[in-house]
């Protein structure tokens, strides 16, 4: 199954896509998750992704197609993915749909998650990320046992990310509104893809609507 996870920033992407895939043995493919990796690791692709990702743009389309290519060989054949974050443009919309096309393959469903700008800024300005373990918290919604330190790997490592300052997340939200948001009108018009999720609930509530939305 080829699963979209749509939505703007802090809408609940990538908490819910992991433990999708974890409940239904499917890939989590995230391009934020892929790229921040370039940057710890100082890769060329880390280096030039590094100033677009700063200023809340989006990286040019042919250096992402490149890095989800590489990606999705490491994926078992014919195997599950959902697609956290990507694709975030209409290029890559159509560049996905060839490249799973030569992979005998197309994209089964696409999930819309939604909810109001002050619940996202709220959000990301909450979340802290572990710099060892790579685990999500949130300071008003979901805080750590000890401030600073990871539940799941004990290391005092919490960081916030450093888009998730108030003018870049202004800004992400103005790219999403911009460059992401016509894919809701492109997927809508393919019969029976696109499914909406309201993203307001608990984490628990939103993950149950997910699923349904996937049967
Ligand atoms: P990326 O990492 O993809 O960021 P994003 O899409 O802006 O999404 P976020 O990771 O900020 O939010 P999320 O929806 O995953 O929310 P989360 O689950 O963490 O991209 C970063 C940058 O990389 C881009 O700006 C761009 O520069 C570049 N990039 C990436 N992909 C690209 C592409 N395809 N093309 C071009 N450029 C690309 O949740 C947020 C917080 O809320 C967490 O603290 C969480 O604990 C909490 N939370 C989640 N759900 C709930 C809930 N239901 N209730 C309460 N709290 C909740």
């Amino acid at each position: 199954m080829i699963v979209i996870l749509l939505g703007p920033p802090g809408v609940g992407k990538g908490t819910q896509g992991v433990r999708l895939c974890e409940e239904r043995g499917l890939t989590h493919l995230s391009t934020g998750d892929l790229l921040r990796q370039a940057r710890r690791e100082g890769t060329p692709l880390g280096v030039e992704a590094q100033g677009f990702m700063d200023r809340g743009e989006l990286v040019p389309d042919s250096v992402i197609m490149g890095m989800v290519e590489e990606a999705l060989e490491q994926v078992p054949t014919n195997g599950g993915v959902i697609f956290d974050g990507f694709p975030r443009t209409v290029p890559q919309a159509e560049g996905l749909d060839e490249v799973l096309a030569g992979l005998g393959q197309e994209v089964d469903r696409v999930v819309l998650l939604e909810a109001d700008d002050e619940v996202l800024v709220q959000r990301l300005s909450g979340r802290r990320t572990c710099s060892e373990c790579g685990a999500v918290f949130n300071v008003f919604f979901d805080p750590p046992g000890h401030e600073g330190v990871c539940d799941r790997c004990g290391a005092a490592a919490l960081q916030q990310r450093t888009d998730d300052a108030a003018d870049t997340v202004r800004n992400r939200l103005e790219v999403y509104r911009r460059q992401t948001a016509p894919l809701i009108d492109l997927y809508g018009a393919r019969e029976g893809l696109l499914r909406r999720v309201d993203g307001m609930g608990t984490v628990e509530a939103v993950r149950a609507d997910l699923h349904a939305a996937l049967d």
